[in-house]
């Protein structure tokens, strides 16, 4: 029949894949905020997992949220709306985002290898650090399409730098309009010329907040947070759980709202944060945002030492193809 009308999608589904401090985080606050039907989990440590499902399972029950928790493979998360990638070792104390790499990259790629066939309505979302390098490499493993595959990025970055402003100008930090850009990471840097306090820029509503002294100290702020919060409990969680989870709801409600997120640039190469509209099929387009000369040269060091990091990268990964094929031409020549 042609005028048959097709069949509902019954359930959207979100896939966390590792349930650690940030994954399980992510997982209670979807419960709280329900925007899905389903939470999926995924991490090898089945004891953990079973133990984060039943616990997260427990939440759930007491009638305040429809949404169902379970315990999943990475074949099912690779059909899910949207999978959320926490899955890594994490930051230790005093170790930088990028020194996590190779190790976050072997699990990355063994992730993509467990997921496929990755359905092609699959909204992709790194949390993992190094975020940005890790979201380079996830265009490529996915095979999903550009627009598809995105990082938090500096989202987190920004609200901190959102909250010490608000502090700072005495207004709420709904009210303050600014974005930390670039890696989430040490080249990160803080996009003054267009922050505005309401539509006001911040030279006209709250000049003594563009001293260099007041500057410095919040762009220090912003930078360090995770590192003084690592240090004191062992990880960042709620945070970034909730930066996650909003940017969840404006996919899978196709909210059309403005964040700074990491997804390709064309023009420097590599994955870093520009502000860009989110909706349903990943970044809908980006946000032209206009920087000083400063700022424009903050962008163009932050994107050359990520391209850096991604060509060592390459290297390494090319380094061990060769030694995995010699390791197999090895036991070929001994069986
Ligand atoms: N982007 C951000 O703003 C931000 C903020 C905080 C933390 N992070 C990053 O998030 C990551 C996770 O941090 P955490 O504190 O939750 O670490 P964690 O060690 O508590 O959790 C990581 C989990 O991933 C699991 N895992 C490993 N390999 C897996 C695989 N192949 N499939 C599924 N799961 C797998 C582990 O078993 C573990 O349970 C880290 O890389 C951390 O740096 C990012």
């Amino acid at each position: 029949m042609a005028d048959r009308i097709p069949e509902p999608r019954l359930q959207q589904t979100i896939a966390i894949i590792g349930c650690g401090d940030v994954g399980s985080t992510l997982a209670y606050t979807l419960i709280q905020n329900p925007i899905c039907s389903e939470v999926l989990l995924v991490d090898p440590k089945t004891e953990l997992l079973e133990a984060q499902v039943r616990d997260l399972g427990d939440a759930t029950y007491g009638g305040r949220s429809a949404t169902r928790i379970r315990a999943g493979t990475h074949k099912e998360a690779g059909q899910a709306d949207i999978v959320v990638v926490t899955a890594g070792a994490k930051q230790k104390t005093g170790e930088s985002r990028i020194s996590l790499l190779t190790r976050n990259l072997h699990i990355l790629s063994s992730i993509f290898t467990d997921m496929a066939p990755i359905s092609p309505h699959t909204i992709l979302m790194l949390v993992a650090n190094p975020v940005d390098i890790l979201t380079h490499f996830a265009r490529k493993l996915s095979g999903l399409p550009e627009s598809q595959v995105l990082g938090t990025g500096t989202s987190l970055d920004s609200a901190r730098l959102k909250g010490i402003l608000a502090k700072k100008a005495d207004v709420a930090a709904s009210s303050i309009n600014a974005y930390v850009l670039g890696e989430h990471g040490d080249s990160q840097f803080i996009a003054w010329s267009s922050a505005t306090i309401g539509t006001s820029p911040f030279s006209l509503a709250c000049p003594n907040l563009l001293s260099a002294a007041i500057k410095r100290e919040v762009s220090e702020h912003t930078r360090g947070a995770a590192g003084a919060i690592i240090a004191a409990k062992g990880c960042t969680a709620y945070g970034i759980g909730n930066v996650a989870a909003s940017l969840c709801k404006y996919i899978l409600y196709d909210s059309r709202t403005v964040r700074p997120l990491s997804f390709y640039q064309p023009a420097l190469g590599c994955c870093l944060s520009m502000p860009a509209v989110i909706g349903r099929k990943g970044i809908v387009r980006p946000v032209p945002v206009k920087l000083d000369e400063t700022e424009q040269k903050e962008l163009e060091d932050c994107a050359r030492g990520l391209r850096e990091v991604i060509a060592g990268a390459e290297e390494e990964i090319s380094k061990d193809k060769e030694m995995e094929e010699t390791m197999e031409k090895d036991l070929v020549g001994k069986e």
